[in-house]
């Protein structure tokens, strides 16, 4: 097992390598504006997806800055390192991406009319992506066993924590009609009606060509090609897409070739107990 000093960030672990005290404590002083809207979610839920789509929605189509900026640049990491290097850059409307829970958001954010978009994944097969991803990223700490892994993900030794955490403090965020919840699901069933709901929300009245067009280009096949994208700009002695590429399968459902049965009632009590007495219900059946 390789040895990675995470971060520990108000009980939550960080990786080092995007991350720094530094970085944290600009997020923290960060000045959100109104016309803000952030793409939030728990790591493996599909945050880049929301990182493509996002800015082509914002920008009415316009594929220039997929085609040259990469995506950490394009909609910056509120919590890493790059965003004081590129603020200065982004447009106005500003999208951003955070794997922050709802109580680390800056005080900036709760005071602004900035909107948040929570993209929610099926656990099961976030396990599965951030299995996969601990494989190829030499960054992080390598994940043991899928067995090993489904315990320390039940438990909240990973990445920003519980996965239950993070649902419940975002579920429960008091942010009235500036927060709007998606599915990956939902946008793997129906990409144009995901991207309508997305462009509603921000106040973008698309057309429905620029529709057709932001999907096409936000297309699993057309990311995983985009080198703006892929994370094929990273050197491999952080991401070995050799081992698993980052984009790796982009489908829903892909837990069923990995939990045992038995693994598969563990995971499922465990998350069934953490959300016990939630008014909020999932959207897939554990
Ligand atoms: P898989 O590992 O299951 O393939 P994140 O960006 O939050 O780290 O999430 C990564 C997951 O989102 C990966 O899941 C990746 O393949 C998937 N993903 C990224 N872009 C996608 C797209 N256009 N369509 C479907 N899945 C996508």
């Amino acid at each position: 097992m390789s040895s990675v000093e995470y971060i520990q960030y108000h009980g939550i672990l960080l990786p080092p390598l995007a991350h720094s005290m530094e970085s944290l404590e600009y997020a923290e002083k960060f000045s959100v504006e109104d016309s803000d809207v952030f793409a939030v979610t728990y790591p493996k839920s599909g945050t880049i997806w929301m990182q493509e789509i996002l800015p082509l929605v914002l920008n009415g189509g316009d594929l220039t800055p997929i085609h040259t900026v990469p995506n950490w640049d394009r909609v910056p990491w509120l919590e890493e390192k790059r965003l004081a290097l590129v603020v200065d850059k982004l447009e106005s409307p500003r999208g951003l991406v955070t794997h922050f829970p709802y109580h680390l958001m800056p005080p900036s954010f709760h005071s602004s009319k900035a909107k948040a978009i929570y993209v929610m994944r099926d656990p099961k097969d976030i396990v599965v992506s951030s299995y996969h991803f601990h494989k190829m990223a030499e960054f992080l700490e390598s994940p043991g066993t899928f067995d090993e892994f489904i315990e320390k993900f039940i438990k909240g030794k990973v990445l920003f924590g519980k996965w239950t955490d993070h649902v419940k403090s975002w579920r429960g965020a008091d942010l009235g009609d500036r927060i709007m919840y998606i599915t990956y699901e939902e946008m793997v069933q129906d990409l144009p009606a995901a991207i309508r709901r997305i462009s509603d929300f921000v106040g973008r009245n698309l057309s429905e060509e620029a529709i057709q067009k932001i999907a096409e280009h936000c297309s699993f096949r057309t990311m995983k090609n985009n080198n703006m994208s892929n994370f094929s700009l990273v050197p491999k002695k952080y991401m070995n897409s050799d081992t698993s590429p980052f984009l790796r399968k982009g489908v829903a459902g892909d837990w069923k070739n990995h939990f045992s049965p038995e693994q598969l009632a563990r995971f499922t009590s465990a998350i069934s107990k953490d959300l016990e007495g939630e008014s909020f219900s999932l959207p897939w059946s554990l």
